[in-house]
């Protein structure tokens, strides 16, 4: 395509991960040698961490197909069954959203792992129904989730490797940055890298995001180089505090102080206030405030900290006693 893409094609180039990395190439090699399908992959964690990446880098990795589809597109067991019965030997099937999957699309996935074949029912009348096993060929399956908790057991006992995908440091940020201009053909200096990377919520594909409005900044209103003050002011505009924070953030910790004293709220009644759904907020937006210090998990709900009325110029002494 026209864009270039930042997407790393192989485990080599993609920044940070590290252990994930290490062990998935491992693994990799292990299969290809042995001359096996690699084990099924599952991996947790928050968007744009480099899950879908990661995916592509292993079929890359291993020489084959790789064929995706969404959780919530499988709507009847004839999807899943339809992307299942197109794989070709040590393809790979990478399913984002597993755990948007029916029970009954759930069910077929457990013999298509475990055997690498599936019982499809035909026929139409009752005289002419009947259940017809067909088998597949080895396959690798990479699911892809927001979070622990939200698989079943049973599938997730089918995975033989299990990845949890961590935010970025600032400095691996600050490497995708670099590189990412690079193949962007921007020229950025370290300290507007940093400003970016250490404003980007963790998240590469915020990074990616960031650094491409700011480019324009510098490309408009500066002389094309990015450089600490144009990274400032691309941020400022697009309302990035320097913490980082984005508007739902902000809107999420406010809510906390200004409608519940501080906390602690529940994520359900939280959710309801701001008119969110509860897994949005509890897998998408929460993991980093809590990560960041800007929330802590009690019993009771969540609370806003000391650092978070700090950061948003509160009084702490008008918070509830917890
Ligand atoms: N672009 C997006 N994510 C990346 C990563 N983890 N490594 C290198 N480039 C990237």
């Amino acid at each position: 395509s026209l864009e270039k893409s930042l997407r790393p094609q192989t485990l080599d180039e993609y920044i940070g991960q590290e252990k994930i990395k290490r062990n998935l190439a491992v693994f990799i090699q292990a299969a290809k040698q042995r001359q096996e399908s690699l084990d099924h992959i599952l991996l947790f964690g928050p968007p744009g961490l480099g899950k879908t990446t990661l995916a592509m880098i292993v079929a890359n990795e291993l020489g084959t197909k790789l064929h995706t589809i969404t959780g919530p597109a499988i709507e009847r067991t004839g999807d899943l069954a339809a992307v299942l019965t197109v794989l070709g030997p040590g393809d790979v099937l990478f399913i984002d959203e597993i755990h948007r999957i029916p029970k009954s699309a759930e069910e077929i996935l457990y013999s298509a792992m475990e055997d690498f074949c599936i019982d499809i029912l035909i026929g139409k009348s009752e005289e002419t129904k009947r259940s017809v096993r067909v088998p597949l060929p080895p396959f690798t399956l990479v699911g892809a989730t927001t979070k622990a908790g939200m698989i079943s057991s049973p599938l997730r006992d089918r995975f033989g490797i299990i990845g949890h995908l961590e935010y970025y440091k600032p400095e691996e940020l600050f490497q995708i940055i670099r590189r990412s201009a690079s193949i962007l053909d921007t020229v950025i200096d370290d300290e507007g890298a940093m400003e970016i990377a250490r404003r980007s919520r963790g998240t590469p594909r915020v990074a990616n995001r960031l650094l491409k409005r700011v480019r324009d900044f510098a490309q408009i209103k500066g002389n094309g180089l990015i450089t600490k003050a144009i990274a400032d002011q691309g941020l400022l505009a697009l309302d990035i505090d320097s913490e980082g924070l984005d508007t739902m953030d902000r809107r999420i910790l406010s809510a906390i102080i200004d409608q519940f004293r501080g906390g602690p709220v529940g994520i359900e009644t939280l959710a309801s206030t701001l008119g969110e759904g509860r897994d949005t907020l509890e897998y998408m937006v929460e993991p980093f405030l809590l990560q960041q210090g800007f929330i802590q998990r009690t019993p009771r709900g969540r609370i806003a900290t000391e650092k978070t009325y700090q950061h948003l110029g509160r009084v702490i002494s008008e918070r509830r006693a917890v």
